[in-house]
């Protein structure tokens, strides 16, 4: 019974035995492991993601290395923007060739009808994965939030402050909006795909939603946000918003409506659940390069942030963002069973 998982438990507030954890990136290149997958055939990362049987192999990873209590859909939030009609590579950061610019560049967006045909990969890499873990982890689905998907789309690369897009945003808000509601509408698709295909929880990443100041992010993010999740088959499916540096606007990010909070490590947790409510469930928060640290040192943080949560129910433990490739594996393990020993009833 899926309902018997600990992580389910927690997204919906309800009592576990222990503390479940997993970690943000968790299947990635600081695993010797992934790495090895990875090189097979010599292809790309891309191709990584388009291969459904390594794809779902560095998946299961590490619930078999580190014990994680649920496993995350290996892909990457900007695969289902390849068939919007932007030409993807990573290098290994992600660019596009054709980056969204004018009212033409979003004219010319397709927003796939069928999803499952678009990216074909995605649902086939979760079906083999609900096949492998009956009974043993739940699996999550995931993609980017509107506003971190526009950020690539429009800067066509990383950046510090995705001023093309904040550009558009403030001189041309109908551009910005036609563009907002096309991602959007992908977005509803992919994961509502993701979620027939078998995902068992959804995750939505808004890794540069804190790049706006809180009246602007209610403007010009949470409108799509809310949208996208209104519009999600969620029933039975705990859903997931992580906003990197989301916590000085704790309050417009639980507006969104999600059922769980994910959490940076710029916020004491404590004190976030505080503000959150007891009717919504958090996930985070360790500083990922905690994991670089001695093993007495980790320990100790792993203790203060249970103590921060202080045996409230509706806490999953994570990294306050993606583990970083160069981590001791050894020390995520580590990290993973400090959780499970120290939160033991
Ligand atoms: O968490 C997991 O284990 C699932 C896999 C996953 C990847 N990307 C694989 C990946 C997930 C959930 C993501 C999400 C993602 N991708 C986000 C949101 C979360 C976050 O970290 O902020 C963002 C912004 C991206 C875009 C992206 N993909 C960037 C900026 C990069 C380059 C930086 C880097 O880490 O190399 C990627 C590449 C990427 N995505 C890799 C992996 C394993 C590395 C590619 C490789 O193996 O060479």
């Amino acid at each position: 019974m899926s309902d018997d998982y600990n992580f389910l438990k927690a997204c919906w507030c309800q009592p576990v035995d222990r503390v479940p954890v997993w970690l943000m990136r968790q299947a990635g290149r600081y695993l010797p492991q992934y790495k090895a997958v990875r090189a097979q055939g010599g292809g790309t990362f891309l191709d990584l993601c388009k291969d459904p049987a390594r794809a779902a192999e560095v998946t299961i990873q590490p619930i078999d290395i580190l014990g994680a209590d649920a496993a995350i859909l290996f892909s990457d939030i900007l695969t289902p923007i390849e068939p919007m009609g932007l030409e993807l590579d990573f290098v290994p950061g992600p660019v596009f060739a054709n980056p969204v610019r004018t009212a033409a560049d979003v004219e010319a967006l397709v927003v796939p009808e069928d999803m499952a045909q678009a990216v074909p990969y995605v649902p086939e890499i979760i079906k083999r994965l609900r096949a492998a873990f009956t009974g043993r982890v739940p699996l999550i689905g995931f993609g980017g939030a509107p506003f971190t998907l526009a950020c690539y789309m429009v800067e066509g690369k990383g950046s510090k402050d995705f001023a093309a897009l904040k550009q558009m945003m403030y001189a041309d808000f109908p551009l910005y909006d036609a563009l907002m509601q096309k991602i959007t509408e992908m977005d509803r698709r992919y994961l509502n795909m993701q979620i027939q295909a078998g995902a068992q929880a959804i995750q939505i990443f808004d890794t540069w939603g804190g790049l706006l100041a809180p009246h602007d992010f209610e403007r010009y993010i949470l409108p799509y946000v809310k949208q996208l999740i209104d519009g999600l088959e969620r029933d039975g499916i705990p859903v997931i918003y992580f906003v990197k540096n989301g916590g000085t606007m704790l309050e417009l990010v639980k507006a969104a409506g999600s059922d769980v909070i994910g959490l940076d490590w710029h916020v004491n947790l404590g004190k976030a659940r505080d503000i959150l409510g007891d009717d919504v469930a958090v996930q985070g928060n360790l500083d990922p390069t905690v994991l670089y640290a001695p093993k007495d040192y980790i320990e100790k943080e792993v203790r203060r942030i249970l103590a921060e949560n202080d045996d409230r129910p509706g806490f999953i433990f994570n990294l306050g963002h993606g583990i970083l490739p160069t981590v001791p594996p050894e020390n995520a393990i580590f990290m993973v069973d400090c959780v499970h020993r120290l939160s033991q009833k």
